[in-house]
């Protein structure tokens, strides 16, 4: 047997199923190898020869180390802000509202297609870094405020910059599917052929995407334009996941679920038929109460389904200016509980192991067991709860990237 670089010992909350409550183990320790967890289990039975002279042993005593945390569906990349919508909203203004006046979503496109992909980085810079903050090592970071093809580029481009300069794992969705842009006011249809003839291939040939995402809505994309994306999607191999059922409900799960989406996200009006469909196709559900609080939504999501069929919770911040202008994913946890009433367990595997399986990581990353990457935080708090306890603020003592 190997010995290990880095052992560390510590209360483990693995998250990993079948282990009981947070699986957790008490007195736990970790060892690494190489970037990777090679052993997880209670101190007291690890196995002598992992530990050689060159182990570096990290001992913390009634902390917690708990998986890194994920924030699987972001718009962390995007020009300007909304604060004027915000405060319009409070004064009885709507969301669908401000997107119909050509607001919204599209006052965001003008402000992301005037910066360069420089002043991009810049100004996601100090967002990314308070999710890293909150213990964060894998974003998602979605395009959608181009809108044409060097523009979504653009913020692709700048999203992969992103994750290089801070050493973390980076995944982005191409969300051209987010609103029809001013050049094709009144041709949803034709837009559609512009995403699939141009911006997809030319983002694939660049490598710039790991996933396809839509907004499906009355506001925005049509079942069917939607379906037609996800075609194209899936014959190039690419996973899909979907805004789905977020304002009205549209037959967005269903949809996702049809075409085996690793998750359909916001889904407040979901219906039972589209989350048996997801239970079926094992489509995550990503949960974003920062959006909800935020539209002033006056739905939940049915978690109460969702737990009924057994469909996996992920939570996240949906971090961007309009509907969600959050950076804590420890926040996004809190509100999860105290607005959705996930329980404090559920909203920490939401943003660990689940969030992991709605960006198709689950081998990769989101657990304390062997074999998965050494990304993991090390907590000063008396139990894992806490985590959802604290409305955002607290901060790791430390966060293992892969290297232990
Ligand atoms: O996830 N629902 C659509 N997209 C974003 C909001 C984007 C915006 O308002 O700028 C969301 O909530
Ligand atoms: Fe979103």
């Amino acid at each position: 047997m190997t010995g290990a670089d880095a052992v560390w010992f510590a209360n483990l909350a693995t998250m990993q199923p079948g282990r009981g409550a947070y699986g957790a183990v008490a007195d736990g320790a970790l060892a690494v190898l190489d970037g990777r967890i090679l052993w997880a289990g209670a101190a007291a039975e690890l196995p002598q020869p992992l530990v050689t002279p060159a182990t570096g042993i990290h001992d913390h005593p009634g902390c917690w180390i708990t998986p890194a945390l994920i924030d699987c569906h972001t718009h962390l990349v995007f020009g300007g802000e909304r604060s004027a919508e915000f405060e319009a909203r409070l004064a009885g203004d709507s969301y669908e509202a401000a997107a119909r006046r050509g607001g919204g979503i599209l006052s965001t496109v003008q402000a992301t297609r005037a910066a360069t992909e420089a002043e991009l980085v810049a100004l996601a810079r100090p967002r990314l870094r308070r999710l890293l903050a909150d213990g964060v090592r894998t974003v998602e970071i979605k395009s959608g405020y181009g809108l044409s093809l060097d523009s979504e580029l653009k913020m692709l481009r700048a999203a992969r910059a992103l994750g290089r300069e801070h050493g973390i794992r980076v995944r982005t969705t191409l969300l051209a599917a987010h609103a029809v842009p001013p050049e094709f006011a009144g041709g949803a249809d034709a837009y559609v052929d512009h995403i699939l003839g141009d911006m997809l291939p030319a983002a694939l040939a660049e490598g710039l995407v790991d996933a396809v995402d839509a907004f499906a809505e009355t506001i925005a994309f049509s079942p069917a334009q939607t379906a037609r994306l996800f075609a194209s999607a899936a014959a190039l191999g690419l996973p899909v996941k979907l805004h789905a059922d977020q304002l009205t409900e549209g037959g967005g799960a269903a949809l996702a679920a049809a075409f085996g989406a690793l998750s359909a996200d916001h889904l407040e009006y979901a219906s039972q038929a589209g989350i048996r469909a997801m239970a079926k196709a094992g489509t995550v559900a990503v949960l974003l109460p920062g959006a909800y609080a935020t539209v002033g939504a006056r739905q939940p999501p049915p978690v109460a389904a969702l737990r009924a069929h057994g469909v996996p919770i992920a939570i996240a911040t949906d971090c961007n200016p309009g509907s969600s202008p959050m950076c804590s994913l420890l926040l996004a946890a809190n509100l999860a509980c105290s607005l959705f009433r996930l329980t404090p367990e559920e909203a920490l595997a939401g943003m660990t192991r689940e969030a992991a399986r709605a960006l198709g990581l689950a081998q990769e990353t989101g657990t304390l067991q062997p074999g998965r990457a050494a990304e993991f935080a090390v907590w000063r708090i008396g139990h894992p709860r806490e985590l959802a306890y604290w409305m955002g603020g607290l901060s790791p003592l430390h966060v293992s990237c892969g290297t232990g």
